[in-house]
């Protein structure tokens, strides 16, 4: 039966779940190279980078950012511990400090698939306080830092050609030694990796690109694999892999994307 009444309920239920997802798409967190508003960085103020601290993220950081913040016990994974200096979201070599850049970044758009979210509510001249106000909490921030490295115009990556290169590059480097054989993050490892915190940890599933940390533009890809994401196991291949197996992989990785349309761009 399908009276009048029942089509309005329909109809109110979709207008409802159309309105549920309008703002999800809306803030989906897009991680990239990309900086916006570099233009708009002050001048230090310990007072209010302090003031934001405390009222945005010493909850989950805590307040002196040891990662220790209220909520922290029941994060997976855990709120990053700033006093110690060690960043996964990195542009810099692998065991290198981020560049203000990097920071300004992570703290626009969150780190996908974690509690972090992205805080592009905030002016970005509140932003940038808050990444002073990090880089005071570890001193290894006083010392001269490594600079970006610059990530080339990608190959053409996406040919089948180029696609079955990548997956003999991904069993040659042993990646599915932690992600797995088919990248679904199921290889011998994954039930035993921890990170530099002894907390357990999972290597990526290949399938879930939108949870990528560092970007999942090509460019983002050969980052991360070019800077490794530091305090996990996820190596730098910096100095392993030639440009051309880098596009090679990248392209493998994302024929495994189940978001297909995402592969070939
Ligand atoms: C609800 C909890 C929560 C709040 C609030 C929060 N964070 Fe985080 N943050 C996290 C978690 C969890 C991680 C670790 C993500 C990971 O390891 O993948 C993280 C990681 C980070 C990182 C490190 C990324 C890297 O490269 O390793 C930065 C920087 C950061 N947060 C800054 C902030 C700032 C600044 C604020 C306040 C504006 C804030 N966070 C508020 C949970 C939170
Ligand atoms: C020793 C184990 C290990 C090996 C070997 C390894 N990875 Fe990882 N990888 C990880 C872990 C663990 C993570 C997740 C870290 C996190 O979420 O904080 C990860 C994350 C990633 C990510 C996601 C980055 C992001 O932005 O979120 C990519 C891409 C990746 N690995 C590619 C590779 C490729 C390609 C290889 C081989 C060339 C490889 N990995 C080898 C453990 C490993």
């Amino acid at each position: 039966m399908n009276t009048a009444l029942d089509r309005l309920v329909i109809g109110a239920g979709v207008l409802l779940s159309l309105a549920l997802m309008a703002p999800a798409a809306a803030q989906e967190p897009v991680p990239d190279l990309e900086l916006p508003a570099m233009a708009a960085r002050p001048a230090p103020d310990a007072r209010r980078g302090e003031v934001l601290y405390r009222r945005s993220c010493a909850i989950c950081h805590g307040p002196s950012g040891r990662g220790d913040g209220p909520t922290a016990r029941f994060l997976d994974p855990a709120p990053r511990d700033f006093t110690r200096g060690v960043y996964k979201l990195r542009s810099t070599p692998t065991g290198e400090l981020p560049t203000d850049d990097d920071l300004f970044r992570t703290i626009t758009d969150g780190v996908p698939g974690t509690a972090m979210i992205g805080w592009r509510g905030l002016p970005a001249g509140d932003r940038w306080q808050l990444v002073f106000r990090l880089q005071s909490m570890s001193a290894r921030f006083g010392k001269p830092r490594a600079a970006a490295l610059k990530v080339p115009e990608p190959l053409a990556f996406f040919s089948e050609e180029e696609v079955a290169r990548g997956a003999a590059v991904y069993v040659a480097l042993g990646c599915g030694e932690c992600h797995g054989p088919s990248g679904r993050a199921d290889g011998p490892a994954a039930r035993t990796m921890v990170d530099d915190r002894n907390h357990p940890i999972r290597a990526f599933d290949f399938t879930r690109s939108w949870k990528l940390k560092s970007g999942r533009s090509p460019k983002a890809m050969y980052r991360v694999l070019h800077t490794g994401l530091d305090g996990t196991p996820m190596p730098s291949y910096a100095g392993t892999l030639s440009d051309r197996d880098s596009w090679a992989l990248i392209g493998f990785l994302r024929s495994l994307f189940v978001d297909v349309n995402l592969s070939r761009q």
